[in-house]
């Protein structure tokens, strides 16, 4: 409501000419209006681009969108939100009623900043700075928010033959920037890449898609246990490794590196454990 009552009114403002940029009123043509929008007019207010960009933040870290405006004089800077077309803050004000939004501006600056606190997947789309010239004019930007994606392929469980190489490999998506760093850790221990155990080493690479190899050759039964990878900016992500001894031929085929899904394990397990009751018994009789 007092959205469309301070659009309104601004268009009225608009319609009967009157200004308040120092521009005689009969001299408002679209001209001037496009040639303030381009940044062309030496004087009145201008959209310093560069430092009014898209943004891309993490969901529940606080987001900042900045709009930088040169020459603003007088005017009154407003961040209006698109999706719904509301009037989000104008000058120091908040108009919504969501206190997330909060209009940051220091006076020594030019800029003014939209900050969004915890925000989330759905806050992302367009948000536009708009200064109260007449007609008024606007600078719109992005928002992003995204979530990043942590995962371990073959998680999260991972069956391996001793001797083989554990090749553990970690997929980080929609980060907005790579991680700074990723921690590989085994049973909540820092992985330690200069231990005497030797064989050990991470290989990541980074991009949009970060990825970080952790390979340790020649498994052991003491490599078998919780691995957990946990990048600097997204959620960690752990797989339980289970390093199996003696020969296993499957294990054979599958160059080391086995994957059993649950419901064979599960199965598998059941026979095992049957035929173990067999043994017993036998063993059972035989001292009988
Ligand atoms: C802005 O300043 C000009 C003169 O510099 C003045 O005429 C005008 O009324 C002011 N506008 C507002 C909204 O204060
Ligand atoms: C901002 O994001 C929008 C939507 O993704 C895109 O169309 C536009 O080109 C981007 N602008 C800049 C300056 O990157
Ligand atoms: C580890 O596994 C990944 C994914 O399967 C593969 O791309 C990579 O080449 C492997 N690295 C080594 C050293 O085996």
């Amino acid at each position: 409501m007092s959205t469309l009552l301070v659009l309104g009114a601004l268009a009225l403002v608009a319609r009967t000419g009157c200004t308040d940029n120092g521009l005689n009123p009969s001299g408002v043509s679209d001209l001037d209006y496009t040639d303030v929008e381009l940044g062309l007019t030496p004087r009145g207010p201008r959209f310093d681009v560069a430092h009014s960009k898209n943004v891309t933040a993490l969901v529940g870290k606080t987001a900042q969108l900045n709009c930088r405006v040169h020459d603003l004089g007088n005017r009154t800077v407003s961040w209006i939100r698109h999706r719904d077309i509301h009037l989000l803050t104008s000058g120091r004000m908040t108009y919504t009623s969501d206190q997330r939004f909060i209009s940051v501006h220091n006076p020594h600056t030019e800029d003014w900043i939209l900050k969004i606190r915890f925000p989330q997947r759905r806050d992302s789309g367009v948000y536009e700075c708009q200064v109260g010239t007449t007609p008024p004019i606007g600078h719109r930007m992005y928002l992003s928010v995204v979530e990043p994606v942590t995962t371990i392929l073959g998680g999260p469980e991972l069956f391996i033959n001793t001797g083989s190489t554990i090749n553990l490999t970690c997929v980080v998506q929609h980060s907005p920037e790579p991680p700074p760093a990723i921690r590989w850790t085994h049973k909540e221990e820092e992985i330690n890449y200069d231990s005497p155990r030797g064989g050990v080493s991470v290989i990541t690479e980074k991009g949009e898609t970060t990825t970080s190899h952790l390979l340790v050759q020649k498994a052991r039964m003491a490599d078998s246990g919780r691995y957990t990878c946990a990048p600097a900016n997204a959620n960690p992500i752990s797989v339980q490794v289970h390093v199996l001894s003696g020969e296993h031929p499957a294990a054979m085929q599958h160059g080391g590196q086995l994957r059993i899904q649950y419901p064979i394990s599960a199965a598998m397990l059941s026979i095992i454990v049957t035929l173990m009751g067999c043994y017993y018994k036998q063993d059972i009789r035989n001292i009988l």
